[in-house]
């Protein structure tokens, strides 16, 4: 990597829970670890048993785990580090307001029809959530505001998750937020 290009920013992968947030972050975090580059991975599940035990599924309590992460990847961010956020952050508004605050924000749509999400359903969440065990189960019973205008949109019902990976890798480098000499192939 060289100096010019030591910079951080805030990836922002949002979508249902079970689109593949998780697998396709590590992906890409995995290969821009390969390149020697200093990331760190926030990811909601993860976050929700340590800085943000205690909150629900409510808009106000969502929005709060959400501006959470947001501040840890602004710190983050700002301090040449990459910020990769993988939570469903299901509200269009506070995305927004973070990515006013981050400025380097590149927001991923990790997109997935219904029918495909709950055919896989790996947690068993969409099953409860269908039989009205579990309340506000996003995408069931409470809201998903997709992004308007994000940077890139993926569809993990057509394609792999190295696909995917590899589409944010290149969208990466299309915005100039990375440049390595060497290229790893995607497997590496
Ligand atoms: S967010 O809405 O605040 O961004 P976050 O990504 O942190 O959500 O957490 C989502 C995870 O919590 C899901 O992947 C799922 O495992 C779990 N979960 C438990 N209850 C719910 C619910 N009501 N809606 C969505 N996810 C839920």
């Amino acid at each position: 990597m060289t100096e010019e290009i030591r910079q951080g920013f805030t990836l922002w992968l949002t979508g249902m829970s079970g689109a593949g947030k998780t697998t396709i972050s590590s992906l890409v975090e995995r290969r821009l670890r390969g390149h020697g580059a200093r990331v760190e991975r926030l990811d909601g599940d993860e976050v929700r048993k340590h800085v943000s035990r205690g909150l629900g599924f409510s808009r106000e309590d969502r929005d709060e785990n959400i501006r959470r992460i947001g501040f840890v990847a602004k710190l983050l961010s700002r301090n040449g580090v990459i910020a990769i956020v993988a939570a469903i952050s299901p509200y269009r508004a506070v995305r927004q307001e973070l990515r006013l605050a981050i400025g380097a924000f590149v927001e991923i749509h990790v997109d997935c029809p219904m029918d495909v999400l709950i055919a896989r359903d790996a947690k068993g969440l969409y099953k409860k959530a269908l039989r009205g065990e579990i309340a506000n189960f996003t995408g069931v019973s409470d809201p998903y505001e997709p992004p308007l205008n994000p940077e890139l949109v993926i569809d993990t019902s057509t394609e792999t998750p190295q696909e995917s990976a590899t589409r944010v890798w290149n969208k990466l480098k299309e915005l100039g937020l990375i440049d390595f000499e060497h290229e790893l192939s995607p497997c590496e």
